[in-house]
């Protein structure tokens, strides 16, 4: 069925602003969605009637909160498929789940001359942690290199594993250039090799089914805000024994069972990874935003996304002098999509897009090495959701048209 765009817009009053006199057109969605009033309500509610801290309170208002974050993590862990609520842990952000793992598993488990694989098109979440981890370990980083288009093949990562490797830690769809990964393929890959495997999923689970244990996968990290929740709430899914073994993250209240002067006994699962007062509200709010995805179901998603991701392909496609990055083929492409106009540095592409009321992403994407392998100092970025329509890829092909008139970028340039 085709996506009642119309009425998901009417849930979300900001796409109903003008920006610098335009309507506003919001392509920017890789970085963050916005917020349907269902998440942005419900976060009123709880806070007007229900806020109190959870876990340490018998008051009515503690039991509350409680409850409605139990119920949270039940509704997030349906959603990935993963097997049990516990192994739901929730964080700040991706970012910081992948930090969890590299310091509660890696500190525990890595030894000096171990192999951490990672790829060359990874965000730098996904790489910096593994580069503090192997400074401390005395472990070495080696990288799965991306095809010329950009994607990840499980026949080039194959040659990377080795009997020291660990763990392979790699995205299921770059925020960069809209590639999606063969993920079960390849956390199978790191099964066969005895090493465990890390999916960021911060682009990958607010767009596609997930099912965590049909991926195979043993850890999976997302945020809540570019699946319509709100930021400051991330998930980290991790395999039951594995987050049994590891040791805990930070210390503080809520993680411990007993504490003593000098030393203290931890908590279970999850609670010994979430330590201290949680971002109680916006988890509430991020079940919310669940829901609504669910509610729309991702085939219509899907169906709507490759729509739309088409038509900004061909868009850019069409203008001589413009760049675009990434898969060739739309099967391999989430709604994703890097360009660059001639050599006009990305920022100022990105001034002339937001003075058409167009948002759109410019720069590194946090990239870094992915951008010295393209050899450009970083890109402009579209990036479609739900709530995108086809009328507003036209504000974008204006917007495009502005940009190489102002900056005279035409073929004979
Ligand atoms: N990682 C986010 C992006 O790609 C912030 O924009």
């Amino acid at each position: 069925m085709p996506l009642d765009v119309e009425k998901i817009r009417r849930d979300f009053p900001i796409l109903g602003r003008a920006v610098r006199g335009k309507p506003l057109v919001y392509l920017d969605n890789a970085a963050t969605t916005q917020k349907p009033r269902q998440v942005v309500e419900l976060l009123a509610h709880f806070y007007g009637l229900h806020n109190a801290n959870i876990h340490r309170g018998v008051h009515t208002l503690s039991g509350e909160a409680t409850k409605l974050v139990d119920r949270a993590r039940g509704k997030i862990a349906r959603f990935i498929n993963a097997p049990k609520p516990q192994t739901i842990v929730f964080t700040r952000n991706t970012t910081e789940a992948i930090n969890l793992v590299a310091r509660a598993w890696g500190e525990r488990c890595l030894k000096a001359g171990d192999e951490i694989l990672l790829t060359d098109i990874e965000h730098h979440s996904n790489l910096v942690p593994w580069q503090m981890l192997a400074q401390r370990a005395g472990a070495k980083l080696c990288f799965v290199e991306s095809e010329p288009d950009g994607t990840l093949s499980a026949e080039t990562a194959r040659r990377h594993f080795t009997a020291r490797t660990r763990i392979f830690a790699f995205t299921a769809l770059s925020n960069a250039l809209g590639s999606v990964s063969p993920v079960g393929p390849l956390a199978a890959l790191a099964r066969e090799y005895g090493a465990l495997s890390l999916v960021d999923g911060a682009q990958w689970v607010p767009h596609r089914p997930t099912d965590v244990q049909a991926l195979g996968c043993d850890f999976l990290a997302f945020s809540a805000h570019k699946m319509f929740g709100p930021t400051g709430v991330g998930v980290l899914y991790g395999r039951e024994d594995l987050l049994e073994a590891m040791d805990p993250f930070l210390g503080g209240g809520d993680m411990i069972s007993e504490v003593w002067l000098d030393r203290a006994t931890y908590n279970e699962l999850p609670y010994k990874f979430e330590a201290g007062t949680p971002d109680i509200g916006g988890i509430i709010a991020f079940g919310a935003a669940v829901d609504y995805l669910a509610a729309i179901g991702f085939e219509d998603i899907g169906r709507h996304e490759r729509l739309l991701s088409e038509r900004l392909l061909d868009i850019l496609r069409c203008e001589a002098e413009v760049a675009v990055y990434g898969p060739r083929r739309i099967e391999d492409r989430g709604g994703v999509v890097s360009f660059n106009v001639g050599d006009v540095h990305p920022h100022d592409v990105g001034q002339i897009f937001d003075a058409e009321g167009v948002a759109i992403r410019v720069g590194h994407h946090c990239c870094q090495p992915l951008m010295r392998k393209l050899n450009i100092p970083g890109t402009a970025r579209a990036s479609v959701y739900a709530y995108n329509t086809l009328p507003e890829l036209e504000a974008f092909a204006k917007a495009l048209r502005k940009a190489k008139e102002f900056f005279r970028v035409t073929s004979a340039r």
